[in-house]
C-alpha cells in the first residue's frame, strides 16, 4: 500500500478492492446499472456470485492463475438487445476512474490495458463492430 491508500501489489486482496469499487459504481450507474441489475439483481447483496466470479476473472487476466472458468462471450450475447457498442467506452470510464482510485499509476494502467482489449474483443463479437473510437479511427 502507498501512503496514498493505493495498492502498489496486484493480488487477491487488491483485486477484491478493485472489483468490489468498480461494481459500487456500476450498480449505481444511470446507463450500465439497469443492464446488471436486470441481469443479476437489484441490490449488492445478490451480487456475490457475480463479484466471485469477478475475483476470479481478474486474477485469471492479471495473475494467469487460471482460477476463472467461464464463458464471457456467451455471457454478453445474451445481453445484446440492451447494450450498445457506446455502452463498453463508459464501461471503460468507470474501470478507468476506479482502477485510478484503488492502484497506483501504473498498476491501474495494466489494468485498462487489459480491460479495453476484451472490451473490444466483446464489443466485436456483439455487434461486428469495435467501440466507437477506434471505429471512427478505422476507414469504413
Ligand atoms: C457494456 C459493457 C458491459 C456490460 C453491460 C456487461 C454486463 C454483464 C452482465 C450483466 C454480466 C452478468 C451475466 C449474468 O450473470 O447473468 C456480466 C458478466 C461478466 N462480464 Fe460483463 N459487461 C460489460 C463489459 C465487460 C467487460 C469489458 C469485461 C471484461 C473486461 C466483462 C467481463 C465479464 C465477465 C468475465 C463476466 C462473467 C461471465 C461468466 O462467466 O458468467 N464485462 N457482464
Amino acid at each position: 500500500m502507498s501512503e496514498m491508500g493505493l495498492e502498489t501489489e496486484i493480488n487477491d486482496h487488491s483485486i477484491k478492492r478493485l472489483v468490489d469499487h468498480f461494481y459500487g459504481k456500476v450498480i449505481e450507474d444511470d446507463l450500465l446499472g439497469p443492464v446488471f441489475r436486470n441481469a443479476i439483481g437489484e441490490s449488492l447483496d445478490d451480487w456475490g456470485d457475480h463479484l466471485a466470479t469477478m475475483y476470479r476473472f481478474w486474477s485469471s487476466v492479471m495473475l494467469t492463475t487460471g482460477r476463472y472458468k467461464g464463458n464471457p462471450v456467451k455471457a454478453h450475447m445474451e445481453l445484446v438487445d440492451q447494450v450498445e457498442p457506446h455502452f463498453f467506452e463508459h464501461w471503460l470510464t468507470l474501470w478507468t476512474e476506479a482502477s485510478e482510485e484503488v492502484f497506483v499509476p501504473d498498476l491501474a494502467i495494466a489494468f485498462q490495458k487489459k480491460a479495453k482489449s476484451i472490451a473490444q474483443s466483446l464489443s466485436f463479437m456483439m455487434f461486428e463492430r469495435f467501440m466507437p473510437d477506434t471505429l471512427s479511427a478505422r476507414p469504413a
